[in-house]
């Protein structure tokens, strides 16, 4: 158990003083939906549940105020991160795991981490969060319907899915794109064209 009943009250307590309205109802959809699959795809319950309470803990801190609390932990933005505030919430919730909750489980961490960009090479925990992320109840976007099916039938073909939708969307904003999301283009995509 990662987290044992000692525990349980401060993991509440740090997830509550965190997230609360919609972005809690997101992350139980997360939890929810994460369950589901981890049903499906026998993936650890424990692991899934905190992921999904925990990874969208940093959402509503202000990035500056972010780069603070990770430096207190002792963590430094990465280089390839750093032009992404958008993207450091996601460092944050792993952070928390780590240095608040004392769990060291690099799966779990990075699962958390990269739940909004994916990487190439996941593990089906990380392939779950990152999925369930996007197609939880309160998610709605042309093709959602789609990738609900999808997870529960191949988790890579979903990635593949998820990953592509994720990045037409970017590029017909003009947003930039994360260096991560394009290696689990590469991976997820580009890979199974060969
Ligand atoms: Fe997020
Ligand atoms: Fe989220």
């Amino acid at each position: 158990m990662l987290i044992t009943s000692d525990t349980y009250s401060r993991f509440f307590q740090i997830v509550l003083s965190h997230i609360q309205g919609e972005r809690l109802l997101h992350s139980i959809g997360v939890v929810v939906v994460g369950l589901e699959l981890a049903e499906q795809w026998d993936v650890e319950f424990e692991k899934v549940y905190i992921a999904g309470l925990l990874h969208d803990c940093g959402r509503y801190i202000p990035p500056e105020q972010l780069r603070h609390q990770l430096a207190s932990f002792g963590e430094e933005i990465p280089a390839e991160d750093r032009e992404f505030p958008q993207l450091w919430h996601c460092l944050y919730g792993a952070a928390v795991l780590r240095y608040q909750l004392r769990i060291n489980d690099s799966e779990l961490y990075n699962a958390i981490w990269w739940h909004s960009t994916g990487e190439a090479r996941l593990t089906p925990l990380q392939k779950i969060i990152f999925l369930a992320d996007s197609i939880e109840p309160t998610r709605e976007f042309q093709g959602v319907a789609e990738l609900r099916k999808l997870a529960y039938i191949d988790l890579d073909i979903a990635m593949a899915k998820a990953v592509e939708m994720k990045l037409c969307y970017l590029n017909s904003h003009g947003i930039t794109v994360h260096p991560r999301l394009l290696r689990a283009y590469r991976f997820y995509v580009e890979r199974r064209k060969d």
